[in-house]
């Protein structure tokens, strides 16, 4: 294949734009990352203008597959989601590259690859960015054992030390090591000269300003963390945990002491004035109150700010990421920044404030008062955006691979990521924890037809589900029959459309008569005291099918049942509205 020099003239235009390519140029269609085995073989630059392509065509790896990991020769779509226009079938699969930067990738070897498809081109896919080798598998997979995120302040001087410990391996590792707390640091911003592929295209990624603060952060952390852990693994010191610092603990309002304490450079916690203020490193300086309050963006119910900052919790709902985005979410600005500036010296500065090393536990701190807001209920919800949810963010694992995250991939600290914050709520014994609810504002009717309930399956009804400690339970509120029918209900968990439904079907909850429910008379003739009459029924066993369905609501369905015929048919129901039910609820009690 040769490449035409029409299009290789529009190709610097079209990198410009890319983002708008599909619109300013039909002729390229933009696409996800590859993710491509080795080995791939690319043909010697030309000259005027050059450029470099995949000799032998690779292979798609199979429907699906991005899943997967590709076999040798093979390519998938990094994004791992559902194939889009980007794909062209039977051509596309050259990658034609006018900035050489592409590389023959040996056998065993896998790179990430950024492409868009070109129609105009036999569907070759134009490299605009290449990442380099990356380690299978995904990164997504938890590569740690569960894990609590402690509270600095309740760190044995043994953690200290092996916290300490871990950090030091990293500072004395060269910058130019992806697991070099410089190279870290300087993933989130950086004054440093950059020397390296990989120094231009992973440093400088902090998200600010847009919804991607919190999962971009969270995801950086994680892998600060996994770094860390390794570091002092090979100092000896096994189970380090990246601790949070809890500054909204009037207690807690001075930096805490490990970073101060010894002040010399036998602790790598130690920064020294002035790039910390030298109050703060004596201990006789003070957040207070005002600076770390969050009670302003807690009372937003909106992850997404709509268009202008003071609107949501989040950020603004930027269709692609960008350093510093277009409106701010309250949260960030208040307390998030405010603690930065206050802190001052290099945490208050952006491209500085990552090499403080409590810049991680300030993190770790937003990153549990994320999972809090969310817990807070009330309709508050992670964004359900597809650009949140599946943009990837590359990082770097502990062997000091390029790996990628999502933003759906990392909603749910407990299920996807292992860990939980030591005082995320858990179950008090006796007290009822609602954990989900229907959304109907109307009572539903109680008739002789099926009827179905859709209860609301946020993040944080996931996270519950899966921390549950005790059992879960269907709740069927505010019951009111005026008058019991010749019929009861079967009572289904996300039935399978296409089966009779039954005892034996996956998702049979239990059978629900209305019979004791009627307001009858009570002993003395008194009337029966109308309360909120409700029914519940254990779905403990049901609860992983709920979490595997990984979707955002249960539904409940309820299949009026009777007499049957000789052959077990339903024989007709009469016609009778029985009463109404009030709202559903996943319970923990
Ligand atoms: Cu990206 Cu607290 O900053």
């Amino acid at each position: 294949m040769r490449l035409s020099l029409a299009s290789a003239a529009t190709l610097v235009v079209l990198f410009a734009s890319f983002q708008n390519a599909s619109a300013e140029n039909p002729q390229l269609v933009p696409a996800y990352p590859l993710y491509c085995a080795g080995p791939l073989t690319t043909s010697a630059p030309t000259s005027t203008p050059a450029y470099t392509e995949t000799t032998t065509p690779f292979q798609w790896a199979s429907v699906g597959a991005g899943a997967a990991n590709p076999a040798p020769g093979q390519c998938v779509w990094a994004d791992r989601g559902p194939r889009g226009i980007e794909i062209q079938s039977g051509g596309g699969n050259v990658i034609c590259d006018y900035s050489s930067a592409m590389q023959s990738v040996p056998a065993g070897a896998f790179v990430e690859v950024g492409v868009a498809r070109d129609p105009g081109v036999n569907d070759c896919m134009h490299l605009f960015r290449y990442l380099g080798t990356v380690s299978p598998p995904f990164s997504a997979v938890p590569a740690l054992p569960p894990f609590t995120r402690p509270s600095i302040a309740s760190l044995t001087p043994a953690q200290i030390a092996a916290l300490r410990a871990g950090i030091q391996v990293m500072m004395n590792r060269p910058t130019t090591v992806t697991t070099s707390y410089n190279f870290q640091a300087s993933m989130h911003g950086s004054e440093l000269p950059q020397t390296t592929p990989a120094e231009m295209t992973s440093w400088d990624q902090c998200q600010h300003n847009s919804f991607y603060f919190f999962s971009w952060h969270r995801m950086y952390l994680y892998f600060f963390d996994r770094i860390l852990r390794a570091a002092a693994a090979s100092a000896g010191h096994q189970n380090v945990v990246l601790p949070y610092w809890n500054w909204q603990d009037p207690a807690q309002y001075a930096l805490p002491a490990p970073f101060w304490q010894p002040a010399d450079s036998s602790n790598p916690l130690y920064i020294a004035p002035p790039n910390r203020p030298a109050a703060l490193d004596a201990g006789t300086a003070f957040l207070d109150a005002a600076t770390v309050d969050s009670s302003a963006a807690f009372a937003d119910v909106s992850f997404e700010t709509g268009g202008f900052s003071g609107n949501g919790f989040g950020g603004q709902e930027d269709s692609a990421p960008a350093q510093f985005g277009t409106a701010y979410g309250d949260f960030e600005m208040q307390p998030h920044d405010m603690v930065h500036s206050a802190l001052g010296g290099l945490m208050g500065v952006v491209d500085t404030s990552a090499f403080d090393p409590i810049f991680y536990l300030h993190h770790a701190q937003i990153d549990r008062l994320w999972n809090r807001w969310i817990q807070k209920g009330g309709g508050r919800a992670d964004p359900t955006d597809a650009a949140w949810l599946n943009t990837t963010f590359t990082f770097y694992d502990e062997a000091g691979n390029a790996v990628y995250l999502t933003g759906a991939e990392i909603v749910d600290t407990v299920g996807q990521l292992n860990y939980r914050y030591d005082d995320d709520p858990v179950a008090q014994l006796g007290q009822i924890i609602i954990i989900a609810e229907g959304a109907a504002r109307e009572p539903t009717k109680l008739e002789a037809e099926p009827a179905t309930v859709r209860i609301r399956l946020t993040e944080a009804a996931r996270l519950a589900l899966r921390g549950r400690e005790r059992r879960v339970f269907l709740r069927i509120n505010d019951i009111r029959t005026e008058k019991p029918p010749s019929y009861y209900y079967a009572i289904y968990l996300d039935p399978p459309a296409d089966q009779k439904l039954g005892p034996q079907t996956p998702g049979f909850v239990g059978n629900f008569s209305l019979f004791s429910m009627v307001p009858h008379r009570m002993p003395g003739g008194k009337p029966m005291a109308m309360g909120n009459i409700v029914a519940d029924y254990d779905i403990s066993r049901l609860v992983g099918q709920i979490l595997d369905r990984n979707a955002d609501e249960v539904q409940v369905v309820l299949v009026p049942r009777g007499l049957v015929d000789r052959n077990g048919e339903q024989l007709p129901l009469p016609p009778e509205t029985a009463g109404t039910m009030g709202n559903m609820q996943l319970i923990e009690r």
